[in-house]
């Protein structure tokens, strides 16, 4: 195993900040973004569901629409990659079937075998769905995603500002998702911070941890 000592761990947690001003002459190269799309896609969710749809973009032309509906912030076109996060809007029996399938053939074995835990998936969803909690629900594992997208890219020496102050829905319009199984929840860009980006200085702001974490 190849794990980082703890040291370089909280070296790169505070290295992280949320970057205001990218440097927009510098990209992201190929095999570390690959690693970066691979990294959302290995992001756990509840039952494994993956109720998500990542869209990354790097047309000029869609990302500088993007600035007008994200509250005129700049990170959409100065960065590197612009990455939004959309949720899938409804969970039913085929999304569950699929996922069933996607076992199978990772993993091999009988389909009939995973009946049961289909069914519990089925159950949940629709009872999460008439409960009208099921979007919530999804919304949280699409967090997840932006979590470790944000951390893995820290690691490696990637910037990243997740963006929740954008318009969900003009975003939606933008990228065609109007009509779709997907809706815009969150973004987020990656790339490399201006030199001049005053904010990178700043001392992190939290609570003690005396506060915020407990032992029992
Ligand atoms: C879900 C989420 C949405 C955020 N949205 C924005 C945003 O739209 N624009 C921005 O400049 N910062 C945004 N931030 C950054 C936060 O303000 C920042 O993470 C927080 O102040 C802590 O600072 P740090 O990340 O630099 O340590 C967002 C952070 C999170 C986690």
């Amino acid at each position: 195993m190849n794990t980082l000592n703890p040291d370089a761990l909280l070296a790169q947690l505070n290295w992280r900040y949320a970057t205001k001003k990218f440097d927009a002459t510098k990209k992201i190269p190929a095999g570390t973004w690959a690693a970066l799309e691979h990294a959302l896609l290995l992001t756990p969710s509840s039952f494994g569901l993956q109720p998500w749809k990542f869209i990354v973009i790097t047309d000029a032309a869609v990302r500088q629409k993007l600035v007008h509906v994200s509250w005129n912030q700049t990170q959409p076109t100065d960065c590197s990659h612009h990455t939004v996060f959309a949720v899938r809007k409804a969970i039913a029996e085929k999304d569950v079937d699929r996922f069933l399938d996607s076992i199978i053939a990772t993993r091999g074995g009988a389909k009939e075998s995973l009946k049961g835990y289909g069914d519990m998936m089925t159950g949940f969803a629709g009872k999460a769905a008439q409960e009208g909690w099921l979007r919530e629900w999804a919304i949280r594992q699409v967090y997840i995603a932006l979590g470790n997208f944000m951390t893995s890219a820290a690691v490696l020496g990637v910037d990243t500002c997740p963006m929740e102050g954008i318009e969900p829905a003009n975003y939606d319009k933008i990228l065609g998702l109007d009509g779709s199984e997907f809706e815009t929840v969150v973004a987020c860009a990656a790339g490399y911070r201006a030199a001049d980006d005053k904010h990178a200085q700043l001392a992190k702001v939290r609570f003690p941890a005396s506060e915020v974490i407990q032992h029992i």
